[in-house]
């Protein structure tokens, strides 16, 4: 399938914020979509359960990277699979265009599925302009953190979907509760937790059972003391727990109007602290590693 990112580009024609697809032929056997992806924007592809879907492509102007293999795809370079075992993850080093023919028709649902994603977050940022920064930030740390821990393609592709969609719920919650400057009182605070199930509801149009679980699971902490099941240990996705530590380490660092972020070095030890509690050992340990080891490519997407 695809991606996103780049959320300061703007698309113009059908597509999300980061890739334009459009539609040059349709038959009963295949489609042909011409794709234009910015740079920068991170580009999965994942064959679907049943393996049987022909994929080829055939890159038109630009040039893009196999982030497993390193093998560089310029003007003229072709690329056909059939069967992945994994997500194929490739790096846009520059704006590309590409010929993209399928055997299954995809187009209506990719094109639907990826605007109708972008157009909630859209309409969350003019109720709340830090949530829609706060979910893309938060999807390129999990990507990268679901990566450095091992997860397959299929998994590190539900992390990023689940990511993206996690606040989703926030759409339904009042702006004065959302926006408001100072603490929170409990009630308020048991209004903020209704995002979960709701934007659970809205992740279900889009996203897979196992994608929508890490969206409605991700306040969930392995001690039971999160919300709103209260569940624990292995009951909680791994997604989730994953999600866990990168949501909290950017709510941690990021400023807000009522408070200031506090720094990075804090924020890590706030995490550690919380290991076996509230977060998974590996998680945080991998992702304090990382932070602590790694310029952060904000940049780079899903
Ligand atoms: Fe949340």
């Amino acid at each position: 399938m695809i991606v996103l990112r780049n959320y300061e580009e703007h698309v113009i024609k059908s597509g999300n914020h980061v890739a334009e697809y459009i539609l040059l032929h349709r038959s009963e056997e295949f489609e042909v979509v011409e794709k234009n992806i910015k740079k920068d924007a991170l580009v999965i592809c994942r064959t679907d359960e049943t393996h049987d879907n022909m994929n080829f492509y055939y890159i038109v102007s630009g040039s893009l990277k196999n982030a497993d293999t390193d093998i560089v795809y310029q003007p003229g370079s072709t690329l056909c699979f059939k069967e992945l075992e994994t997500a194929m993850v490739f790096e846009v080093l520059e704006d590309t265009k590409m010929i993209w023919t399928i055997q299954k028709p995809l187009y209506d649902k990719l094109h639907l599925e990826n605007n109708a994603i972008m157009q909630v977050l859209d309409q969350i940022q003019q109720k709340d302009a830090y949530t829609k920064e706060h979910t893309l930030r938060v999807t390129s740390y999990a990507r990268q953190l679901a990566k450095l821990c091992g997860m397959n393609g299929r998994e590190i592709y539900d992390v990023v979907m689940g990511s993206l969609c996690h606040d989703l719920g926030k759409i339904e919650i009042e702006d004065s509760i959302l926006n408001k400057r100072g603490k929170l009182t409990e009630q308020e605070f048991d209004v903020i937790k209704t995002h979960v199930g709701y934007g659970y509801q809205h992740a279900n149009e889009y996203l897979t059972d196992g994608q929508a679980e890490i969206v409605y699971a991700h306040h969930e902490r392995i001690d039971g003391s999160g919300y709103p099941r209260g569940l624990s240990e292995n009951q909680i996705a791994e997604g989730a727990k994953l999600l866990a530590v990168v949501d909290s380490y950017d709510a941690m660092t990021s400023d807000r109007p009522y408070r200031k972020g506090i720094s990075v070095e804090d924020a890590l030890a706030e995490l550690k602290k919380g290991i076996g509690t509230l977060y998974k050992k590996e998680f945080v340990e991998v992702f304090c590693h990382w932070i602590e080891n790694e310029e952060i490519k904000t940049t780079e997407v899903i």
